[in-house]
């Protein structure tokens, strides 16, 4: 049996806004070890969601982190706010960023862990010289800007590139995967290396309720890492 501790991040982008705390307050209860909050500008995705207003209404009824995604231009602009409203972590996108090195320490000194996403099409290797300075790689495994798409697996040479680097560099840092995470595509993800798993639809989509969503996750996770069929 492996020890090896499996984090799953439901993404609330794929939730019932009518009723988000009491479906936050489920997928809490139902065993969720970290919310995901995706910020969309309308600028750098082509989507718009929420604000720090929402996080903040999150954070009032959870107990557990809450891990900010933002993808937006200049986020240099929000961090502030964001942290102010309740974020644990705080992931910017490379693409998005011209001074990532000193996004990463504001971040970090707005008392936040500082995370860097990468879309599909970007390099393993851009995070490089900003490693000591993350401590959450978030390796987009969709493009971002919607929830429910499909998982690109040509994303997992990145994942097992970047776990090399980490398990050289012996540094403490998560690799999350977001975006087409299901039962199917979870066992992959995580032979591959990642250690946390965000999923929206599957989570809050999942026909037979959260509850049901989150323990088909853990189980095929469970599955990958016991090494059975
Ligand atoms: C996509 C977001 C993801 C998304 C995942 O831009 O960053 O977090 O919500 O949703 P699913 O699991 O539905 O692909
Ligand atoms: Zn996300």
């Amino acid at each position: 049996m492996s020890d090896k501790v499996i984090k799953i991040a439901p993404s609330i982008l794929a939730a019932d806004f009518g009723r988000l705390a009491e479906q936050v307050v489920e997928a809490q209860d139902a065993g969720a070890d970290l919310i995901h909050i995706d910020i969309m500008d309308g600028r750098f995705v082509p989507n718009i969601t929420m604000g720090p207003l929402v996080v903040e209404a999150v954070a009032k009824v959870a107990a557990i982190p809450l891990d900010v995604h933002l993808m937006i231009v200049e986020p240099e602009q929000f961090v502030p706010q964001f942290a102010d409203s309740g974020a644990d972590s705080i992931s910017v996108h490379v693409e998005a960023c011209r001074h990532l090195h000193r996004v990463l320490g504001q971040i970090a000194e707005a008392g936040c862990r500082a995370g860097v996403a990468l879309n599909p099409h970007t390099p393993a290797a851009a995070i490089g010289e900003v490693a000591e300075m993350v401590r959450i790689i978030n390796v987009m495994t969709v493009n971002p800007g919607f929830g429910g798409q499909q998982f690109i697996s040509s994303t997992l040479t990145k994942i097992r590139s970047l776990r090399r680097l980490i398990d050289q560099l012996g540094a403490d840092i998560e690799i999350e995967v977001d975006g087409g995470i299901n039962s199917h595509t979870i066992g992959a993800a995580i032979s591959a290396g990642a250690s946390v798993t965000i999923a929206g639809a599957g989570v809050f989509q999942h026909t037979d309720g959260i509850a049901a969503g989150i323990s088909e996750l853990r189980r095929a996770a469970a599955k990958e890492l016991n090494g059975e069929d």
